[in-house]
């Protein structure tokens, strides 16, 4: 029985960690990566076009949405953006943000390939960036109340799409 109830109480506090939703979401994100890394190397430009849609897609929900908008105000109550990690971040959201867009534009499948690598690349380190050392330093200072109100914003964003 304490077994089970242990079980439950989890269960129910796992359900309340916006950073195991970030989580999940970056999982996504990095399938869509292994998907445009192999239609690239085929030279599938049809396919590799479609990968960056879903990506772009996902990116601007999870990123400049529930990042950018809910958790990192929340991550600047104590750490500046100026110079801190949420300043870092963000740079690399606009890296990105601009290099999905020129792919989206791009016909020629050299230039596709460089600017695809690139994604590929930045996208993967930015993701582990913010699993091992932003999400990691942002549980331990942010209380309860703050993780249940950035998940009803979440919640909020998955509505509007
Ligand atoms: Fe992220």
């Amino acid at each position: 029985m304490p077994c089970k109830r242990y079980k439950n109480k989890r269960s129910i506090m796992t359900n309340k960690n916006p950073f195991d939703i970030l989580r999940k979401e970056h999982d996504k994100v990095l399938k869509i990566l292994d998907n445009l890394e192999s239609n690239l190397n085929k030279k599938d430009i049809n396919q590799s076009k479609n990968n960056i849609n879903l990506l772009q897609k996902e990116f601007n929900k999870h990123s400049l949405n529930k990042e950018e908008k809910v958790l990192f105000p929340e991550i600047e109550k104590f750490m500046p953006r100026e110079g801190g990690p949420t300043g870092m971040m963000i740079i690399e959201h606009k890296d990105l943000t601009e290099s999905i867009d020129m792919f989206s534009n791009e016909r020629d499948s050299n230039k596709l390939a460089d600017i695809g690598n690139h994604i590929i690349n930045l996208l993967r380190e930015h993701i582990d960036k913010e699993n091992n050392m932003l999400f990691m330093m942002a549980e331990m200072h942010l209380d309860n109340k703050q993780k249940e109100i950035i998940i009803k914003k979440f919640k909020g964003i998955d509505l509007k799409k």
